[in-house]
């Protein structure tokens, strides 16, 4: 346990580390990947080059220093990131190399700021830090490991199926190399995929959220194509498995991750809201609900440009048909002319809070969204005006997002 002085210390320079934030993390990559450039077949290049996954873990560390007198407080977050780094095989020993070149990279950029005693403080502190995430993921790879076709790391498996979903989604369904049984898991949870293109140096990992119930033979995933945008390059993953992968393509995949789920012990109504490909989600746990909760109310929105980029829409409109439970609401920010013609949405423009009251049958409900930045921020915004208690509240932010706030 940290000294009450050395705790002060820590809680003091917490605010000056944050004013060199970018500086200091921009730095600790430099060196940890010129030491360790096999890590970098670990962490996101694309997140690195547009400096979120840069802030992410170093504000993550001096986030949970703040709270480093009771560290049980972020613990729901330090499961969910928990997650995220088993689901990616971030294991005990890299530790101590991250916390080796972050102490190194503050001391550099402090200068004579950075005293000894605040130096030995904060490498006591990581420590500490370090030890909270290594026991829990440690329960999480025993617990994948030891779970009915569950299994360790990253297994392979072959695309059995591509279907193109939208003019830029496609579900890929995925069955083991080794025809064993795959584990099951909870509706809202992802899988890493990891590649390795032709001629690249380093293996790249991205998570995709598993799109159907579990308890099927095979693996959906529903993937965006992410084209090059302004300063952003192309999906490097997503373009490979649009581009380059097709049935029979083998995958390399790490069990099933993930803290955003449906609470299937809940029965009250509930509300699922997506934007754009954050309907991968919404999916499972839609599929879930109407194949195992066929009495429990579900209102299904989608948010999407336009008929072209709406993926599922006839699968939706199907189980809409067959559970009276069911009710469905489109919104289109940019309907064509067909989507006119057709009906093919509710409303058109953007979610707002009065047409969200005009939909969801009653406040009182359960309330799960996944989609781009904008479309969380007025969905969380409405819900809070409309006085939705943030216990019945849930999303997840597809990227590097996490804030270390107690919860
Ligand atoms: C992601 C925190 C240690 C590798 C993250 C995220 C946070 C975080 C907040 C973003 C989570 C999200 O995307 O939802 C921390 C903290 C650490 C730590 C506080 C130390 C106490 C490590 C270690 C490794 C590692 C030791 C492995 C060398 C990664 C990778 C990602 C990640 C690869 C995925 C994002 C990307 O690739 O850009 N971590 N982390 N982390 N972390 Fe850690």
């Amino acid at each position: 346990m940290l000294s009450t002085h050395s705790i002060q210390v820590i809680k003091s320079t917490v605010p000056v580390l944050e004013i060199h934030g970018v500086t200091i993390t921009k730095r600790f990559y430099e060196l940890l990947f010129s030491n360790h450039p096999e890590l970098l077949n670990i962490f996101n290049h694309a997140n690195q080059k547009q400096g979120k996954q840069q802030t992410a873990l170093a504000n993550a560390v001096y986030a949970a220093a703040l709270h480093i007198d009771n560290l049980a407080a972020i613990i729901p977050v330090v499961k969910q990131i928990g997650h995220k780094h088993r689901s990616l095989g971030v294991k005990p020993e890299h530790y101590p190399v991250v916390g080796k070149y972050l102490l190194m990279a503050i001391k550099e950029v402090l200068g004579d700021a950075a005293t000894e005693e605040i130096m030995s403080a904060w490498a006591e502190a990581y420590g500490i830090i370090a030890d909270a995430f290594i026991s829990i993921e440690k329960e999480m790879y025993e617990e994948t490991r030891s779970q009915a076709g569950g299994w360790d790391g990253f297994r392979a498996f072959r695309i059995d199926r591509v279907v193109k979903e939208s003019e830029v989604i496609s579900s890929f369904y995925l069955v083991p190399e080794d025809n064993r049984a795959i584990a099951s898991f909870l509706p809202g949870q992802y899988v890493s995929v990891k590649i390795k293109k032709e001629g690249a140096e380093y293996t790249q990992i991205r998570q995709y959220s598993l799109s159907d119930v579990s308890g099927k033979p095979y693996y959906r995933i529903s993937v965006k194509r992410e084209d090059a945008y302004q300063e952003r390059s192309e999906g490097a993953v997503s373009t490979y498995l649009h581009q380059c992968a097709q049935e029979g393509t083998t995958l390399m995949l790490s069990a099933p991750a993930g803290d955003f789920v449906l609470d299937t012990a809940d029965e009250r109504p509930v509300v699922l809201l997506s934007g754009g490909v954050g309907l991968t989600p919404m999916i499972s746990m839609l599929n879930t609900l109407t194949e195992h909760y066929p009495s429990r109310p579900v209102t299904f929105i989608h948010a999407a440009q336009h008929g072209g980029l709406h993926a599922m829409r006839a699968q939706v409109n199907a189980l809409a048909e067959q559970h009276p439970q069911l009710s469905v609401h489109y919104c289109y920010a940019q309907p064509t002319e067909e989507d006119r013609q057709q009906r093919h949405y509710h409303k058109e423009g953007y979610i707002d809070l009065a047409w969200l009251q005009s939909v969801i049958p009653g406040a009182n409900a359960s309330y799960y969204f996944c989609g781009p930045t904008p479309f969380m921020a007025v969905i969380n915004e409405s819900l809070q005006q409309w006085g939705i208690p943030q216990a019945d509240i849930h999303f997840e932010f597809f990227g590097p997002a996490a804030s270390l706030q107690p919860v």
